[in-house]
């Protein structure tokens, strides 16, 4: 997922330079090599450099991100990766701001709203300065799933996904979707809806069912876009995870809204009011995260 992303980076040129890390000695040396040499092919100028457990490489980072530990296999849920992922994403954040402190944080590695909680928790740092990705991705199969149905083009469709980055937590805001401002709630019917939701929901397990581990392609489009949009000041609005202060009636938690993400990093809640369905999911939501969140005090990090 880290290189897909890296990939991503360097297509676009976003950077003059990615530098990839990993913990297994010479592989993100290798996956960087092989990036370098479709530069010519693809016609970017980015320099892909990989690195094995050498922060010192890393400093002056802009941006950091942390797809860093073990995916789930099948039949897995995200939230069974705790154990392993706690303690991985809590050192490599620390080696991080150790060389770059003025790092902006993107959390990948699952069950990714717990992680970025203990991120925000571990490191101190500026609540905006801590992302966590699992909206963008969900949205974007949402609006897959969407299309699908409607039998029409994805880049047509505006639909979100908020609250967790979890089978069983996300929150596909059907009432909102939107084929070019027409409610799509007018154009399925409510069982179609329902499935497509179901299946957004179940989008992830599908793909480690069929893939026999975590998507890679779809993640990393989305990591890129949310990069793009902080080194680029774009100000767009994705749904990401992140510390809640009151906003949609949660605190000390860090969940799937809808935010503005610009070069100082999440810049700004879209505190949206949901009706009273939308915000009791939401609710529950909050809850199952924050059970999740409470498992972090029972690991020794
Ligand atoms: N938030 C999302 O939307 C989303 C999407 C896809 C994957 N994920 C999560 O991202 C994580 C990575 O998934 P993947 O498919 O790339 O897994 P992967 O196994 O292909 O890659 C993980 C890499 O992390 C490395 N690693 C382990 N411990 C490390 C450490 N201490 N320091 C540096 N590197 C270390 C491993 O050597 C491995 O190369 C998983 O937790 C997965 O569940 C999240």
């Amino acid at each position: 997922m880290g290189a897909t992303t890296a990939d991503n980076i360097a297509r676009k040129e976003l950077a003059e330079e990615v530098i990839l890390l990993d913990i297994k000695e010479g592989f993100a040396e290798g996956k960087a090599m092989d990036m370098m040499q479709t530069a010519t092919l693809v016609g970017f100028d980015t320099k892909v450099k990989g690195v094995t457990n050498d922060y010192a490489a890393t400093a002056g980072t802009d941006v950091a991100v942390i797809t860093s530990g073990i995916p789930r296999k099948p039949g897995m849920t995200r939230e069974e990766l705790i154990g392993t992922n706690a303690s991985i994403v809590k050192g490599v954040a620390d080696n991080i701001l150790k060389y770059s402190p003025n790092a902006i944080i993107i959390v990948v590695s699952n069950p990714m709203d717990t992680m970025t909680y203990l991120a925000l928790k571990a490191t101190g740092l500026p609540k905006n300065r801590i992302i966590g990705m699992g909206g963008i991705l969900d949205s974007s199969r949402f609006k897959f799933y969407l299309s699908q149905a409607l039998n029409c083009s994805p880049n047509d469709l505006q639909a979100v996904v908020i609250g967790g980055h979890g089978d069983t937590t996300m929150i596909p805001l059907t009432r909102l979707a939107t084929l070019n401002s027409f409610p799509v709630s007018n154009l399925l019917s409510e069982e179609a809806l329902a499935k497509v939701a179901a299946d957004t929901m179940v989008g992830g397990a599908t793909l480690t069912k069929l893939i026999g581990t975590s998507a890679w392609y779809a993640p990393g489009a989305a990591t890129c876009a949310l990069v793009e949009s902080i080194v680029r000041d774009e100000k767009k609005v994705f749904p990401c995870c992140v510390s809640l202060e009151g906003e949609y009636g949660q605190s000390d938690i860090c969940l799937g809204v809808p935010v503005v993400i610009g070069k100082n990093g999440w810049e700004k809640i879209v505190d949206f009011k949901l009706n009273a369905s939308e915000q009791e999911a939401f609710n529950k939501s909050a809850d199952a995260v924050r059970n999740m969140n409470s498992v972090l005090s029972t690991l020794t990090l």
